[in-house]
């Protein structure tokens, strides 16, 4: 028993400092040491053979060996956590104190920006902000709005036409041509339409036309105000416009309504805004360059043309009552009920705002020319 007790030991002297990792070792622990399958367990199963001497002495050896593979297996233990400890600290070293990596960080686009902006401020005089289609009929784009088909004023709008079999089962509200809308006064009838009296919406959407070049982009957005109740002026609409002028652009810009024609306002106007470079004059004198220099205005002499309104004025758009055949259109008897509505650009009162020269900035998709914006 002896000699096998002795090899038992020299194989485990050999093997254990060969495990490769803590599993093998876990194995070899098992073979040896085993209460049930272990080879000493195997070896000391004979013990009962021997006389009480000998078992005496044999198992005293044998608790000898169980220590001394024990010690083997404690040593081999500790140096294969040394090692994972070591290789741990190389592979899966972090600094802690490094910066961490910073996600890019998206923003707002300006447009929607002046969105929000415009709403904002018309919501502060009760102008509700509703949305209409961006597709629609024929109907809402031009007929209700005292444009017949086959009128000339409908080509003033490059409109984009869809390839759509005409619907609505023939009527004529939802049947004819599909369009792209070319602006957002086909808002003012289906907001008429809902049949609530008083009427103070400003509908902001996308717009579509045929046009592309500085001033110009196939989808745009415009934001249409309508008020619709008894006893409105134009005094109403011009107070409101200069409201709002006065809000976006600065306490100091004025408006002015100058005559024009819709179809679908009676009278019509366009607005203009004073231009902020000149300060209303249209000149810039060498002593005024850069300074606003409202109400007086230099000698011709003096001065040079300013080049951002050559005028003294910029055009912001149209305007004007209400005619009494698009109240009409929207059920509404025009001798109680009056109103005024008007159509502006978002990109052009921005692009006013900041001096933006050319709107296809705007859509460009170049971050670093919106960061800076
Ligand atoms: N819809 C016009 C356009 O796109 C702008 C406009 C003019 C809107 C007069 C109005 C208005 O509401 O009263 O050119």
């Amino acid at each position: 028993m002896r000699e096998q007790l002795d090899q038992l030991l020299r194989d485990a002297r050999e093997k254990i400092p060969m495990a490769p990792d803590m599993a093998a070792l876990d194995v070899l622990e098992l073979e040896c040491l085993g209460r049930k399958q272990g080879t000493l367990t195997a070896v000391l199963r004979g013990l009962g053979a021997l006389s009480e001497a000998e078992r005496k002495v044999a198992g005293q050896h044998g608790n000898a060996v169980k220590q001394d593979i024990e010690q083997l297996l404690a040593a081999k233990r500790a140096e294969l956590t040394r090692a994972r400890i070591a290789t741990l600290a190389q592979d899966e070293w972090v600094d802690m104190t490094a910066p961490g990596t910073t996600l890019p960080r998206g923003a707002v686009h300006p447009v929607s920006r002046a969105i929000s902006e415009i709403a904002a401020i018309f919501e502060r005089i009760g102008f509700i902000r509703s949305r209409h289609p961006e597709v629609d009929s024929d109907y809402y784009a031009f007929e209700a709005l005292n444009m017949p088909v086959g009128h000339p004023a409908r080509d003033e709008w490059e409109t984009f036409f869809v390839a759509h079999a005409t619907g609505g089962g023939g009527k004529k509200k939802e049947g004819g041509r599909i369009v792209l809308t070319p602006h957002t006064s086909n808002g003012q009838v289906r907001e008429m339409e809902k049949g609530l009296l008083p009427i103070r919406m400003v509908n902001i959407g996308k717009c579509y036309r045929r046009q592309i070049d500085a001033t110009h982009t196939p989808m745009f957005h415009q934001f249409e105000g309508l008020l619709v109740d008894q006893d409105v002026s134009v005094t109403h609409l011009k107070g409101t416009i200069d409201y709002f002028v006065r809000a976006y652009f600065g306490e100091e810009r004025r408006t002015r309504l100058r005559p024009y024609h819709f179809r679908f306002t009676e009278p019509s106007f366009e607005i203009d805004i004073s231009c902020a470079v000149c300060g209303g004059t249209g000149f810039l004198s060498s002593s005024f360059r850069g300074v606003r220099n409202e109400g007086s205005r230099p000698s011709q002499d003096q001065a040079t043309k300013c080049k951002t309104c050559k005028s003294g004025w910029l055009e912001l758009g149209g305007a004007g009552m209400v005619h009494p055949n698009v109240l009409v259109s929207g059920g509404i008897d025009p001798k109680r009920h009056r109103g005024f509505a008007f159509g502006w650009g978002v990109e052009r009162v921005l692009m006013m705002k900041y001096g933006i020269s050319d709107i296809r900035l705007l859509y460009g998709n170049d971050v670093r020319w919106l960061r800076a914006c």
